[in-house]
């Protein structure tokens, strides 16, 4: 879609143009999104996230005006921040901490959330503000609430909400525990995923009021999720698309070299071989993996890349260090090579929860569905939350919490 607007200037009006043609931008955030401009709310230097000519390298304003420009006014994540802020120099760094998100997601988000004047909101997840200041827009400062983790991120973002005269409540602290000397709100918004919706939101949100958050298992990908608060203190609602977003720093998985699973040995060790005609490619995109995720528990991929050849090994292992996996992905065959190790075989768990998904129909987000109930637990369900998703590791075996990574 986005090439249907290529050859005009970039700026506001041509990514409006995108955004409203994708369904992302509704009519009634088209006032906020006129009246905030991207570019306010980006710094000079970012990472130019997928989807443009430029990618990885840093963009800095002052040597590539142009390039910064084309960059801002396009439909991309612009990451602003690696590994906490401890990565610095025009390479990428290891691990995204901080973005300006993608628009469609920007928008897509704020038209679940369903915020409209009269409405108080809390952002967790300040990032470089610009969703603040949107919000801002639409519900008036004093009734806007951000808490951002980062302090660094956090100070950028006031200065920019300032310079563009919004005045929102702004807290440097983790936005898991809410921000409770406002609550209750009629709206809360997550802007980094969680695997674990904090209770604190649920307590802070008003019966029938909403939760929006990118949910993500511990398998990575994740969804957005609309939840309704109840009069009971349960949580519950559909999810509507996938999304990919920064973890909640308190709750990174517990993501161990493969070395650390081997224990010393060459691979494959002593681990059980067999062969499956399922291709790691099957279960390589995004929605698959959501849904591997919501039927496995405790664990993770990693694909192991081989140059330009097309192969890679997949590999799976789990939080509690016990168990791994490999998968060997070669395009010229039918049949895969396996090897696991470990009390949980966690090929043979992805396969099943593979076969569930398509005995199914291989249904899309929007027939998922999760409910928090008051004592944290989580379930997710498919149609409704009478038919809960069953993963693995609830269906008898019990793992330990990982420790916070
Ligand atoms: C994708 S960015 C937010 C994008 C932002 N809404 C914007 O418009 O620019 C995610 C942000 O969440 C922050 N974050 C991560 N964990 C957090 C936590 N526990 N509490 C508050 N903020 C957190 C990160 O530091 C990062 O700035």
């Amino acid at each position: 879609m986005a090439e249907a607007h290529e050859g005009r200037e970039a700026g506001p009006a041509r990514l409006a143009s995108v955004l409203l043609e994708n369904g992302a931008l509704t009519s009634d955030w088209l006032p906020a999104y006129e009246a905030v401009p991207r570019e306010a709310f980006v710094p000079d230097v970012f990472w130019p996230g997928r989807g443009g000519a430029r990618q990885g390298r840093a963009i800095d304003r002052t040597a590539e005006p142009e390039a910064w420009r084309e960059a801002v006014y396009s439909d991309r994540s612009l990451t602003t921040q690696y590994d906490d802020g401890a990565h610095t120099g025009p390479e990428p760094g290891t691990s995204p901490s901080c973005s300006n998100s993608q628009p469609t997601m920007v928008f897509s988000m704020l038209a679940t959330l369903d915020a409209a004047p009269g409405h108080k909101a809390l952002e967790v997840g300040t990032g470089t503000g610009w969703c603040t200041a949107l919000l801002c827009e639409r519900l008036g400062s004093p009734h806007v609430f951000t808490v951002e983790v980062d302090p660094q991120n956090a100070q950028w973002a006031r200065q920019a909400l300032r310079r563009k005269g919004y005045a929102p409540t702004t807290v440097v602290g983790d936005g898991a525990e809410g921000y409770a000397p406002a609550a209750p709100y009629d709206r809360v918004l997550f802007t980094a995923s969680v695997r674990d919706v904090p209770q604190a939101a649920v307590r802070q949100t008003r019966p029938g009021g909403l939760i929006v958050a990118p949910y993500a298992p511990t398998y990575g990908a994740g969804a957005v999720v609309q939840l309704t608060v109840g009069e009971d203190g349960t949580a519950s609602g559909p999810f509507v698309g996938g999304a990919s977003f920064m973890r909640l720093r308190q709750q990174r998985s517990n993501r161990r070299h493969t070395r650390e699973y081997l224990a010393g040995n060459d691979w494959p060790a002593d681990a059980v071989r067999s062969r499956t005609a399922l291709s790691p490619e099957d279960v390589g995109d995004w929605l698959p993996m959501f849904v591997l995720g919501l039927r496995t528990s405790g664990v993770f991929p990693w694909a192991e890349q081989y140059g330009d050849t097309g192969a890679y090994t997949l590999w799976l292992r789990d939080e509690a260090v016990t168990s791994w996996a490999t998968v060997d992905y070669d395009p010229d065959v039918t049949e895969f090579v396996v090897y696991q190790d470990g009390p949980r075989h966690l090929w043979d768990e992805v396969e099943a929860a593979f076969a569930w998904w398509t005995e199914q129909g291989r249904p899309g987000y929007a027939r998922f569905g999760l409910t928090v109930a008051p004592d944290g637990i989580h379930t997710p369900w498919l149609d409704s939350p009478l038919n809960p998703v069953k993963a693995s590791a609830r269906e008898g075996l019990v793992w330990p919490t990982p420790p916070v990574a």
